[in-house]
């Protein structure tokens, strides 16, 4: 059979299924071409290759800021600390002067760095794949760097429609 059989469950319990694995949370961020700051959380995030560094995350096709994303090749990719909980909120939600209030500095192409972040990776886009009614990203990764306190700051966890902070078990 070359096909996949058709789903035996509803996207209540495809989600709900989904909902059991744990991710870390990013925003991910760029600039239209009026220079606007734009800002998206993303829990998609996730490595591809160490050599070369790529990385990959998802976005909604019914997303406002995908023309934005579609058409700047550079991102940067800010992975959320525990702290950091109302930055992934506020950037889950709010669709205008989205960086009003919001502390961050320029990366080397001027796409906004959180400050905060636990880490960070300025990204150059490599290959998009349209699937289902999501967008993959691949980028590859043209510089990172990591909070100078980043071992001992505790990351975003999101599983459950809930966030949580690690604990640490062995
Ligand atoms: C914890 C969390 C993780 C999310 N992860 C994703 C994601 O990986 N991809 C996505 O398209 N939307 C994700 N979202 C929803 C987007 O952040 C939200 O729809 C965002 O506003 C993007 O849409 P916009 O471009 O219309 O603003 C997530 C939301 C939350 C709270």
């Amino acid at each position: 059979m070359r096909e996949a059989a058709r789903p035996d469950f509803d996207a209540s319990v495809f989600r709900q299924t989904l909902a059991q694995f744990a991710t870390g949370v990013t925003v991910i961020t760029t600039r239209a071409p009026n220079g606007e700051m734009l800002g998206i959380t993303a829990s998609s995030f996730n490595s591809v290759s160490l050599d070369p560094p790529l990385i990959l995350w998802s976005l909604a096709g019914t997303a406002s800021s995908m023309p934005v994303f579609r058409d700047n090749a550079h991102y940067v990719v800010n992975v959320l600390a525990a702290s950091q909980v109302e930055l992934c909120r506020h950037f889950a939600t709010v669709k205008t002067d989205r960086f009003a209030g919001i502390a961050h500095r320029s990366g080397e192409r001027g796409l906004p760095i959180l400050d905060g972040a636990l880490a960070w990776f300025e990204c150059h886009n490599r290959s998009r794949y349209d699937e289902g009614d999501h967008t993959i990203f691949v980028g590859e990764v043209e510089r990172c760097g990591t909070h100078p306190d980043a071992a001992s700051i505790a990351p975003l966890i999101f599983q459950r429609g809930g966030f949580h902070a690690t604990c640490v078990i062995e």
